[in-house]
């Protein structure tokens, strides 16, 4: 039984792909809109492997708007949409803002003019913890509840915090007309999703984060020392006011925060909420020291690592208050840090390939 049908752009990425397991393993018919610009299509296999599905694909970018207009015209059951496709390299949007604002915010708009012209009503949109920029400016503010003042500082935060507001915009004009014609307006609804740091990989080792080119964030690069690839992690800074000197972020297992968009899109289709902001993260900080620790016993070895100046742009503290998504989605992380990494490890030691490479041989002989 098929209890709705779910447009998933991005759905090969990182967060999308196991989003997409989620969905299909909860009954929802899904379909993916992904250009493969930062993922690779051996993805729909390994979600075919874990759940026995294989969701529809179509590999287009999202700055066309007739793109959208094909898949709702193909799919007249699709009535929501998970929106992922982005851009998404902090360092980069400093050097190439014209591309970052062109892909997430044109993109998006592109998305949802042609949602509205297929009456396509609810949005589950990947904004980011970023949207707050250094919540440190509000000591009141660590860990960050959603009320917290907005202020991203580079041109990628600022098209979170853009497609925030287009998002919030269209929806509660949608819901206004609708009321001037006598009607609730009510299946109008959208979740801005502010995750924290997505960590971690599928408990199978059969899916994970493969970056294409060199990767950014600390986990993929931690696993590159792991394995060798990379002499050592370089610690950004130990000058910070935290126990060790290291910066403090919310790292969140992946599954918990695919499933924190399986909770939101169901609560938008039974509570019909309009727009509303929900933080997904743990509520618990650690720091880059304790992720090397935390990493290193998952891998059984002590992984080198050097302490160098602070990277340009960090701030010390990135904690969530989850309590409004655990109090109103009824959701919260369930795996711990050390689970984030010993199924990173798995993945990355049956993967030295990522994705582009057959899957683990004792699944295929499954
Ligand atoms: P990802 O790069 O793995 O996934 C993004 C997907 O979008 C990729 O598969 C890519 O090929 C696709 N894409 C990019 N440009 C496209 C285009 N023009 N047309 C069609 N498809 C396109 O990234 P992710 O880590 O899975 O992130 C997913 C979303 O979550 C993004 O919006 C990102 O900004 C947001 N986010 C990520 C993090 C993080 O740390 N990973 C944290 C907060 C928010
Ligand atoms: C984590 C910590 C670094 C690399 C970024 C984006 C954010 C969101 C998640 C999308 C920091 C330290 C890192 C290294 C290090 N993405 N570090 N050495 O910066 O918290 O968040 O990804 O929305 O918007 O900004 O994540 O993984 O890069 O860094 O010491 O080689 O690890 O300084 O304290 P970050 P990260």
């Amino acid at each position: 039984m098929v209890v709705g049908s779910v447009l998933v752009t991005g759905g090969t990425g990182y967060i999308g792909s196991f989003t997409v397991l989620a969905l299909l393993e909860n009954d929802y018919k899904v379909v993916i809109v992904d250009n493969l610009f930062n993922s690779d299509h051996e993805v729909l296999r390994r979600i075919e492997l874990i759940s026995g599905k294989r969701p529809e694909f179509y590999n287009v970018d999202i700055t066309k708007e007739e793109n959208f207009d094909k898949v709702f015209t193909d799919h007249p059951d699709i009535d929501n949409v998970i929106h992922f496709a982005a851009l998404k390299a902090v360092g980069e949007s400093g050097e190439r803002p014209l591309d970052y604002y062109y892909v997430n915010v044109y993109g998006s708009l592109c998305l949802l003019q042609s949602m509205k012209k297929h009456n396509v009503t609810n949005i589950v949109f990947s904004s980011s913890a970023t949207v707050y920029g250094d919540a440190t400016r509000f000591p009141n503010m660590i860990p960050i509840p959603e009320i917290c003042p907005l202020g991203p500082t580079n041109p990628y935060g600022n098209t979170k915090f853009v497609v925030e507001t287009i998002i919030t915009d269209h929806i509660n004009a949608q819901r206004t007309i609708a009321k001037k014609e006598g009607k609730t307006g009510e299946e109008w609804n959208g979740a801005l999703l502010r995750y924290f740091n997505p960590a971690g990989a599928h408990p199978s080792g059969v899916m994970g984060e493969d970056p294409q080119g060199v990767p950014y964030n600390l986990l993929p690069l931690l696993a590159q020392v792991a394995v060798g690839k990379r002499e050592k992690l370089l610690v950004f800074g130990d000058d910070y006011a935290s126990k060790d000197g290291t910066a403090i972020r919310d790292y969140i297992h992946i599954l918990d925060l695919a499933r924190g968009h399986l909770v939101a899109l169901n609560h938008l289709r039974e509570h019909h909420p309009g727009v509303r902001a929900w933080n997904l993260g743990t509520g618990k900080g650690s720091t880059v020291l304790d992720m090397v620790k935390s990493f290193s016993h998952a891998v059984g070895r002590d992984l080198p690592y050097q302490v160098v100046g602070r990277r340009s742009g960090d701030v010390l503290d990135l904690t969530a208050n989850p309590t409004r998504a655990n109090e109103e989605l009824k959701w919260k992380a369930e795996f711990t840090l050390e689970d984030a990494c010993a199924d990173l490890w798995r993945w990355t030691e049956n993967n030295p390939q990522g994705y582009r490479q057959q899957p683990p041989k004792e699944f295929l002989d499954k």
